[in-house]
């Protein structure tokens, strides 16, 4: 059995995505869609990097039943033993189910069973209540269920077994709103990319331990802010002499709040034109056309469609000037939702022809790595490219 589990975000594609490009195919197991099994300790997980992932937790046991008062007998049953491990003072207790139909009324009561028996043990305790099956991020973090008098269990159902898991880290939300809501500049017209997308796309790009990372479509900064934060060196530009500013501010901000030891270079440029020296992986947001409250008519699509391509296609014809065979990078290009499906960019269908392949995983499927919030037009699709 796998030694760590890792709850996936809203769109349990691109966490898995990003666990594959960084661990290998073979190093995880996806579990009912929501979750996946990894094959290394939690200690050893670098956690705080994975945009894709919301909690990470040890696995302690599998169950084979998905029965729940089954599962709540189990706990009741061996919880006694493990109390001995938490230092004196109040337990904190938190239960989390996922991938069962139970109701968050159920898991309640069912925690409510396990204080009882907690409290027989001579060990008084709170519990967390349930506002859904599982505790949210806030909850566990406000309650500190990873800290050394918290035990957060999650009951996770896998095909017709259930693996019990105890949370040992819950995704920082205060530090990725403080980073993205902190910086002195965003710009809803070049669109707000959150941190936690601009994670996965840095770690869908899998730069080695001492890359340069160049974003040739820098925006404000998002991308380069969380590669230098996981430890690398950037370089970014953009074609608005604005942008470039904003940019650079928002990364003097990023230094002066965090040690950071990266090298940094911004600079304006047109990404289908520009030659950069000395860069190692592409990660970027590139331009995705103009924004869209609501559907557009065919003909404005279309025209939008054709405009955005174009740049696109240079650019790839640029980069691929500057690179050799195995050069690695990830886009997040434009998807646009309509009535009837995404149109993709056209350009994607001659990638071979412009000298790369694009990559496929094991574990999800090129046409889920579409990052789209209810009611956006333009989404996001990620595609990872390799050099021919
Ligand atoms: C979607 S935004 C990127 C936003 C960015 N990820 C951020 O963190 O703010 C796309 C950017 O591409 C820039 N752009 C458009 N055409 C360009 C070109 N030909 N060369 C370089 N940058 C370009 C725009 O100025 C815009 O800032």
């Amino acid at each position: 059995m796998f030694p760590s589990l890792l709850i996936l975000g809203r769109q349990p594609a691109l966490g898995l995505a990003e666990l594959e490009r960084l661990f290998g195919s073979s190093a995880i197991q996806p579990v009912n869609g929501l979750a996946a099994l990894l094959d290394r300790p939690p200690d050893q997980v670098p956690f705080t990097r994975l945009g894709g992932s919301i909690k990470l937790a040890k696995v302690l046991t599998q169950l084979d039943t998905i029965h729940w008062p089954e599962l709540v007998d189990y706990l009741t049953a061996t919880l006694p033993e493990h109390l001995n491990y938490f230092p004196a003072g109040k337990l904190k207790f938190g239960l989390s189910a996922v991938g069962f139909t139970v109701t968050a009324a159920r898991v309640n009561a069912s925690a409510l069973q396990i204080k009882k028996i907690i409290k027989q043990a001579g060990r008084s305790v709170r519990i967390i209540p349930n506002n859904e099956a599982a505790l949210n991020s806030a909850q566990v973090l406000r309650n500190q269920l990873t800290g050394e008098l918290g035990m957060e269990l999650v009951l996770v159902r896998n095909g017709r077994q259930t693996i019990l898991a105890q949370t040992v880290q819950e995704q920082d939300i205060d530090a990725y709103a403080a980073r993205d809501h902190g910086r002195p500049h965003r710009d809803a017209k070049v669109g707000m990319l959150p941190p936690k997308l601009a994670q996965i796309i840095v770690n869908l790009a899998q730069p080695s331990p001492e890359s340069t990372l160049l974003d040739p479509f820098c925006g404000t900064g998002v991308i380069l802010q969380e590669a230098l934060l996981m430890g690398y060196a950037v370089k970014g530009s953009d074609i608005d002499p604005r942008m470039v500013d904003y940019t650079r501010q928002n990364l003097v901000w990023l230094l002066m709040n965090s040690p950071l030891h990266g090298g940094l270079e911004v600079e304006i440029g047109d990404a289908t034109k520009t030659s950069w020296i000395g860069f190692d992986v592409i990660a970027t947001e590139t331009y995705l056309g103009r924004p869209f409250s609501a559907f557009p008519a065919a003909e404005v699509l279309q025209q939008v469609m054709q405009d955005v391509d174009t740049i696109h296609k240079k650019f790839l014809q640029n980069i691929a000037q500057q690179t050799n065979h195995d050069f690695h990078m990830c886009l997040a290009v434009p998807a646009w939702k309509t009535p009837h499906g995404f149109k993709h960019l056209k350009t994607l269908d001659n990638l071979e022809e412009l000298g790369y392949t694009r990559l496929k995983f094991v574990h999800a499927r090129n046409e889920d790595l579409i990052y789209h919030r209810e009611g956006q037009v333009v989404a996001r699709e990620l595609v990872v490219l390799q050099r021919k």
